[in-house]
């Protein structure tokens, strides 16, 4: 639970601790290195900037399961300066490789209406990957609306705007350790 640091007081409710977010951090990557074990090149995908800490503690946790792995990032973006989605995707960086062939695992941090993800699938697809499969630290229920396959997903959370473990609201909130529900008063600050 909150713990006295600075952001604390912006914040109405946590919704995934710490500790949570470490446990199912090792869980995922325990699964998804026994499920790849005999795959040889898995890239993982980031999805900057929101799926940066996420990515860095997967990565890690794939390692300590002994599972090598190569990083990627991607950045795109779907959302303006608000919280609501624009609908439209926009490459603003780019693969730095080639992935024909690769066995590519993105790395998000969370599907709300799926529209960035299906459209980044399609896009990899396209890119001519052995395999692509995803693993999202979170998932909102208006997912299941658009049809995308998320195969390794860590927590279901209400239909609310979060922020925190990178997420932010206007760029702010990314440093936080847990992920939290703004106080509403704070959309009217920043
Ligand atoms: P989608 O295309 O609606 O699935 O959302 C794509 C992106 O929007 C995510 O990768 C996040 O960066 C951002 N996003 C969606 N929901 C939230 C939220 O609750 N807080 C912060 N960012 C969000």
């Amino acid at each position: 639970m909150a713990d006295g640091s600075w952001y604390d007081a912006d914040i109405d409710r946590v919704i995934v601790s710490e500790e949570q977010i470490r446990d199912k951090t090792t869980e995922l990557a325990k699964q998804v290195a026994e499920d790849y074990r005999e795959v040889d090149g898995v890239l993982l995908v980031g999805v900057l900037k929101g799926a940066v800490m996420f990515m860095a503690d997967f990565a890690r946790a794939m390692g300590r399961h002994g599972r090598s792995v190569e990083m990627e990032f991607m950045a795109v973006s779907s959302y303006g300066q608000g919280a609501t989605s624009s609908g439209v995707v926009r490459i603003l960086k780019d693969l730095d490789r080639d992935i024909t062939g690769r066995h590519v695992i993105v790395v998000e941090d969370i599907v709300d209406s799926g529209l960035t993800l299906s459209w980044l699938l399609r896009y990899l697809a396209s890119r001519s990957a052995a395999s692509v499969e995803v693993v999202a630290l979170l998932r909102k229920p208006d997912a299941v609306k658009v049809p995308v396959s998320v195969k390794y997903v860590g927590f279901d959370i209400p239909n609310e705007f979060v922020v925190g473990y990178g997420l932010d609201f206007a760029e702010r909130y990314r440093e936080l350790p847990y992920v939290g529900v703004l106080r509403p008063a704070m959309y009217g600050k920043v």
